[in-house]
């Protein structure tokens, strides 16, 4: 199928996203603003749907939608099985990368960065909080692994419904959440004659006492910015 001609130009009035447009020098705090528009946005189903890339020790990527379940200034937490594929990608090499995308308001967002396990006590109390079909689904089936059949799963499903219809769910030991600790954030904005905004920030090495660089700005913190061409 050629999808050449399903092409699709931006209709946007706003003004073009200039770095003295920016809510904040903090990506952080940018994001904040961008998401919170994305929640508000009548036309955006899950403003936290994201698509989180691992890579293999050896460098071979992987992608797929997780949600973003928190984020602050300490990095952008989801929750997984540990056990699944990008479990065992993040175990030999934690580095990630996650992208938004929403449409309705042009905008893509992409961070990249380390990421840890959060504590375990963290995700026990977001186990917790979350309703028993979800925490059952959870426990119902080791994520990522070849099951035989749907039937598989239903039969499960229902045995564990009936063991913890008194009782709470235990969390699983396989089962948390991990931190990405933002080291670079790009905001993308589309604009209708396509020359597109887009605004990385990068954190800037500890130890570094250069200055910046040319078309490099000071951020807020150890963060620099810089305008990319689309
Ligand atoms: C919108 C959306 C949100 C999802 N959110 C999560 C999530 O928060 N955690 C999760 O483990 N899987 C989530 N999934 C399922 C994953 O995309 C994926 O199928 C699963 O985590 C197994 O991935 P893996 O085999 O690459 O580890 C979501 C899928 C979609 C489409």
């Amino acid at each position: 199928m050629d999808l050449g001609p399903l092409r699709k130009s931006y209709r946007r009035d706003e003004e073009a996203f200039e770095e003295q447009h920016l809510a904040s020098r903090d990506p952080v705090r940018q994001f904040e603003v961008w998401f919170q528009e994305a929640v508000s946005c009548p036309d955006i189903g899950e403003a936290n749907a994201m698509c989180l890339a691992t890579c293999t020790r050896d460098g071979k990527p992987s992608a797929r939608m997780v949600l973003l379940k928190g984020f602050g200034p300490d990095g952008f937490r989801f929750f997984t099985n540990y056990e699944s594929r990008k479990g065992q990608e993040l175990d030999t090499n934690p580095f990630a990368s996650l992208v938004f995308y929403w449409e309705p308001l042009h905008r893509q967002v992409r961070i990249e960065g380390s990421v840890k396990r959060l504590p375990e006590e963290e995700s026990e109390s977001y186990f917790q909080s979350r309703p028993k079909g979800s925490q059952i689904g959870a426990v119902v089936s080791r994520q990522s692994s070849v099951i035989p059949d749907r039937e598989y799963l239903r039969k499960k499903n229902a045995e564990l419904e009936q063991q913890y219809r008194e009782t709470r769910v235990p969390k699983p030991a396989y089962w948390g959440g991990y931190i990405l600790q933002p080291e670079v954030v790009e905001f993308w904005q589309g604009q209708t004659n396509r020359l597109h905004d887009r605004i990385v920030f990068r954190r800037r090495p500890r130890d570094s006492s250069a200055p910046p660089g040319d078309m490099t700005h000071p951020g807020e913190g150890d963060w620099v910015l810089q305008r990319l061409a689309p």
